[in-house]
């Protein structure tokens, strides 16, 4: 196979650090606490580890893999392999979903970071300082309830992702990861502290996180004492849902970073560093903030706005809380910064390996088709929050959802479960022993090799074709 025409990562430490940087996201931060809080808690973040051990690990081991060995963007990578494996190029599909799950997540993901972005002033300026949770609530509502200044902040985080993937890989990003991954592990470590010492409800927030409680995941919206609740399958799909979008796994992101990979690299030790270090972040940020949503009396169950409300809160009656906040939300900007750019990368490259034009100009149009795009997002949260546009799905997940939250549903519920399954059936049951051998070192008897082969082989297969017909309700 040739040479991946993008250039390589400079070191194995880098590669790692981007990953990370890539899997470490809103999605550890944002996303992971409000909707272990929407499905109960403890079971559900049972259920998300499962999914990140049985499933998330060796479908991430897979995705590198196969971007090595294609040494291309997604969608010819996958033609590259079909063709090395003899078979048909319609596995170029797999790049192609990962392709436009690229560009639906990273419409809503950067409204999303538009928010941290306009924490960061706000932080600044003292709006916080000594706040309760009632007037957090409404400095939160005021900044979704303004479209134009929602659409102002995902402009400029738009314009950072392509400034930056304009330029290339290696320069600023390679740099960039090394410096603020680091600081984003341990500005949680503080927060977390802080919420152990001063929260007064931190073994609340524990318990919240590590009680199982199977009830409030399987039969949402009812109380123990009821027992004519409707049984739901949405829950686990939700985490497992998670798992993939928190390790950024099922769309080609990690398979482009493979892609980058020198070929002396061992892939099963970083994919299982990259895992853990993503899945550490996710349950810090939750010890981080469950206990100040108790402590407040809260709603762990508020939905997308609950890191933008409890966590100022607590800034808010913090010695230096208003440096530590603006640090905290600088912070979740680059975390999403460096989760996008892994987003826009395989669009990005393919466009450049198949239209002959430049970064620049790939990174360009591609972003303003997806600012474009991002705008949906935006009217989501104020002029059409009421508007849904699959409402006649009677029935269906899909008839309440605005179209952030379809974005959302479609990409984590759907396409990137989908995506990963087939990643995996094409490294377990497509690609030949040899190539899979080669790429993994692995020389026989290699028991790590073996266990991911059987993991990747009947597990990931199985499990994600059960959590899909559990959640459409086959086993209800
Ligand atoms: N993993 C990132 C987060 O947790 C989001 C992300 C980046 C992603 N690249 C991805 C999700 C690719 C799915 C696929 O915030």
């Amino acid at each position: 196979m040739q040479q991946s025409p993008h250039g390589q990562w400079s070191s194995r430490w880098v590669f790692i650090l981007a990953a990370t940087g890539s899997a470490v996201g809103l999605g550890n931060i944002w996303k992971f606490p409000y909707t272990a809080g929407e499905n109960g808690g403890g079971a559900f973040i049972l259920m998300y580890l499962l999914c990140v051990f049985a499933i998330g690990i060796p479908v991430m081991l897979a995705e590198i893999m196969l971007g090595r060995r294609g040494q291309r963007s997604p969608i010819n990578a996958m033609h590259n392999l079909a063709v090395e494996a003899e078979q048909h190029s319609i596995w170029k599909l797999i790049g192609w979903s990962g392709v436009v799950a690229g560009c639906l997540i990273l419409s809503f993901y950067s409204v999303i970071a538009g928010w941290a972005l306009a924490y960061i002033p706000k932080m600044l300026l003292g709006t916080f300082s000594g706040i309760e949770a009632e007037q957090a609530g409404a400095v939160f509502k005021g900044l979704i309830g303004n479209a134009w200044i929602l659409l102002l902040w995902h402009t400029l985080f738009m314009l950072m992702v392509i400034v930056v993937i304009a330029r290339g890989l290696e320069k600023g990003l390679e740099r960039a990861v090394s410096v603020l991954m680091p600081a984003l592990f341990m500005l949680l470590i503080v927060l977390v502290l802080y919420a152990a010492f001063s929260s007064g409800a931190f073994m609340q927030g524990v318990h919240f996180m590590f009680d199982a409680d199977f009830h409030a995941l399987f039969y949402p919206n009812c109380t123990p004492e009821q027992t004519d609740c409707a049984f739901s399958g949405q829950g686990v799909l939700s985490a497992m849902g998670l798992a993939f979008f928190s390790l950024s796994i099922g769309m080609g992101a990690i398979m482009m970073y493979g892609a980058y990979l020198p070929k002396d690299t061992s892939i099963t030790s970083s994919a299982v560093t990259i895992a853990v270090a993503d899945t550490l972040v996710a349950l810090l940020a939750g010890l981080a903030i469950f206990p100040i949503v108790f402590a407040n009396h809260l709603d762990p169950a508020e939905g997308p706005g609950l890191v933008f409300v409890s966590l100022p809160i607590a800034f808010g009656h913090m010695d230096g809380g208003m440096f530590f906040g603006t640090l905290f939300f600088l912070l979740l900007v680059f975390a999403a910064w460096t989760s996008a750019f892994s987003l826009l990368e395989p669009v990005v490259a393919w466009l450049v390996e198949s239209w002959k034009i430049s970064r620049a100009q790939a990174a360009i149009g591609s972003g303003i088709f997806i600012w474009l795009l991002g705008i949906l997002s935006v009217l989501s949260f104020n002029a059409w929050s009421e508007f849904k546009p699959l409402a006649f799905l009677a029935e269906t997940p899909f008839a309440d959802k605005t179209f952030f939250d379809l974005f959302d549903y479609l990409t984590s519920n759907i396409m990137l479960p989908i995506g990963g399954l087939f990643i995996a059936i094409f490294a377990a049951w497509v690609m030949t022993q040899a190539a899979r051998r080669e790429e993994l070192d692995a020389e026989p008897p290699d028991m790590s090799y073996k266990t991911w082969l059987f993991l990747i082989r009947y597990i990931t297969p199985i499990g994600v074709a059960l959590v899909f017909l559990n959640a459409i309700g086959v086993f209800s």
